[in-house]
């Protein structure tokens, strides 16, 4: 590892965008730290990425656990210039099952913003820095089937501007990457998608809005319009639509038994 070269470490690179970053950003000349819950996959990501890299084991469901491992990880790696927060579980829970919303609001929650503080602490002590996290334009309204998911991420948008506004008199920046659909196991399947991306087409514009410093990045950016005119939406017309789709999308075929929302 060179004096000059940059550093990254990217919170949850065991598959789909995250991993793409770490290939992005290993072949733009990042010194990568990969973390996620599996060392086997990391280990296996590590053997093929381009440049130098440290694994590390951080399980964002314990979170004061995540906060030290993150910190030793900056230490390893003698510093760092970008903290990608990336992790995140998205449940099909329109049963509620607490289990469910419990595991998605540690980890896109409580995991998320654990390693933004670690992130901007460290930025603070250090007088520059950039954290990105990756939210989703499910953060701009609620959803019947995935509550504890749109919630979180909405969790996240406000947690970032409110990070935007500490941090606003110093170079350190937030930039909140709000992608629409991107073809990870997180959606692959689910009937109804539009205008779905690769994972590295996804990771190369998260990449480029990270180096034009912006507050927020649409993945990819028609997305912005999309969601301007889908937040104001009326909430009666907003709730048809949805049911709509819930009942398209759950319509039992010949012989299956049927999982349309009562
Ligand atoms: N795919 C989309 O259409 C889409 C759209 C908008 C936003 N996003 C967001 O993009 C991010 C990445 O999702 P993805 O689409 O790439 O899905 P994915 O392939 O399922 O990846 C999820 C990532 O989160 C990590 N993770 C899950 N639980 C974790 C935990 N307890 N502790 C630490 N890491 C954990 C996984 O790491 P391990 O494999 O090591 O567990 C994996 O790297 C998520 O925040 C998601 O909400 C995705």
């Amino acid at each position: 590892m060179s004096e000059v070269q940059k550093k990254a470490i990217v919170i949850g690179t065991g598959s789909g965008i995250g991993r793409a970053l770490a290939f992005e950003l290993s072949r733009d000349g990042y010194f990568v730290g990969l973390t996620g819950r599996d060392p086997e996959k990391l280990e296996k990501l590590r053997a093929e990425l381009p440049g130098p890299s440290l694994v590390r084991q951080i399980d964002l469901r314990n979170t004061r656990e995540a906060v030290h491992s993150l910190g030793n990880l900056i230490m390893q790696m003698q510093g760092m210039d970008l903290l990608v927060v990336n992790a995140g579980v998205l449940f099909h829970n329109s049963d509620l099952d607490w289990s469910l919303e419990e595991e998605t609001i540690k980890v896109n929650v409580l995991g998320f913003a654990a390693m933004a503080d670690v992130g901007c602490n460290y930025f603070l002590r250090r007088g520059k820095g950039t954290l990105a996290g990756i939210s989703s334009v499910a953060g701009h309204r609620g959803s019947g089937r995935s509550p504890a998911y749109n919630a979180s991420k909405a969790f996240m948008i406000n947690y970032m501007e409110g990070l935007r506004q500490r941090l606003a008199a110093t170079p350190i920046k937030v930039v909140d990457v709000r992608p629409g659909f991107v073809d990870t196991n997180m959606i692959r399947g689910r009937k109804g998608l539009f205008g779905v991306v690769s994972t590295e087409k996804a990771a190369g514009d998260i990449l480029r809005a990270i180096k034009k410093g912006k507050r927020i990045a649409y993945v990819p950016g028609w997305w912005a319009v999309v969601m301007w005119f889908f937040k104001r939406l009326p909430e009666s017309l907003y709730h048809f639509g949805y049911r709509k789709y819930i009942e398209w999308d759950t319509r039992p075929k010949p012989g299956q038994a049927d999982r349309r929302l009562s």
